[in-house]
């Protein structure tokens, strides 16, 4: 598989504290890559970093073999979207949180209103289509955030943490659907989650991160049946859990 996004050498330091620190790393065209580690462990720094979000103190990020100075990461982060665990919707309606990347990007109003109408659909929340966004439960409030990054038709989709503060039913619900957004549009995806249940069913690849280093990565189920020494208190106490 080819590399969608590499980065090389990247340090990050908070003071004097490294909060992460990865000598080589490929995010591959096509593929669902999960990240877990505990609190603290800088997997939402990693997410940034390859996301273009924070400058990595140290090292290169390159996207499709392409070094990714501050020329071109306006460019690129064009197109990525990011969905977080908070869903940040503004003060308006469904509809035109879901619009607003659309609007920004100067696409006509025809345009806008298929594109909308085809991911709430998706999504399953045409209904909510006019609805204040400060007015909606929390798994459809995720589900607008969701449909507002899909619609940029992104290369990458970072999700860091979005099911984490979703009841279990409304949780099992949407991941189940996301997994099938993410099927039909084969969009490269980095999900972060600390939920070894939503990690086996949502992503091929995993890795897992420790004190800023990734100590193991590998195909999902080969990582979590088998971690190294590293990995295996992380992963031991979930498999604890579930056995
Ligand atoms: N802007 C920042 N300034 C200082 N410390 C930070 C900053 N961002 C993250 N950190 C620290 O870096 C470490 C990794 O953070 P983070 O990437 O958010 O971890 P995770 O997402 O795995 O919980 C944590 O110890 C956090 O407190
Ligand atoms: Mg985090």
């Amino acid at each position: 598989m080819t590399s969608l996004i590499t980065i090389e050498n990247i340090e990050i330091k908070a003071g004097d504290k490294p909060i992460l620190s990865v000598p080589r790393f490929e995010l591959r065209q096509g593929e669902v890559l999960g990240v877990m580690g505990p609190n603290g462990a800088g997997k939402s720094t990693l997410l940034k970093t390859l996301a273009l979000l924070a400058p990595p103190g140290r090292g290169s990020v390159f996207f499709q073999g392409q070094e990714v100075g501050d020329v071109l990461a306006l460019e690129v982060r064009r197109k990525f979207a990011v969905a977080l665990q908070q869903s940040l919707l503004l003060d308006t309606s469904v509809y035109h949180n879901i619009a607003i990347g659309l609007k920004l990007r100067n696409r006509s109003r025809k345009e806008i209103k298929e594109k909308v109408a085809y991911w709430l659909e998706v999504f399953k929340i045409s209904h909510l289509s006019k609805k204040h966004a400060y007015h909606l439960s929390g798994g459809e409030a995720q589900r607008v955030n969701l449909a507002r990054a899909m619609i940029l038709e992104p290369e990458v989709l970072f999700l860091d943490e979005p099911f984490s503060a979703l009841d279990f039913p409304t949780k099992v619900q949407l991941l189940k659907d996301m997994k099938q957004v993410v099927e039909n549009t084969k969009t490269t995806t980095v999900f972060i989650s600390h939920d070894l249940v939503e990690i086996k069913y949502f992503t091929q690849r995993l890795i897992i991160l420790m004190d800023g280093e990734i100590k193991q990565s590998g195909p999902t189920a080969e990582v979590l049946s088998s971690p190294n020494e590293a990995a295996a208190g992380f992963i031991g106490e979930w498999s604890e859990l579930l056995s």
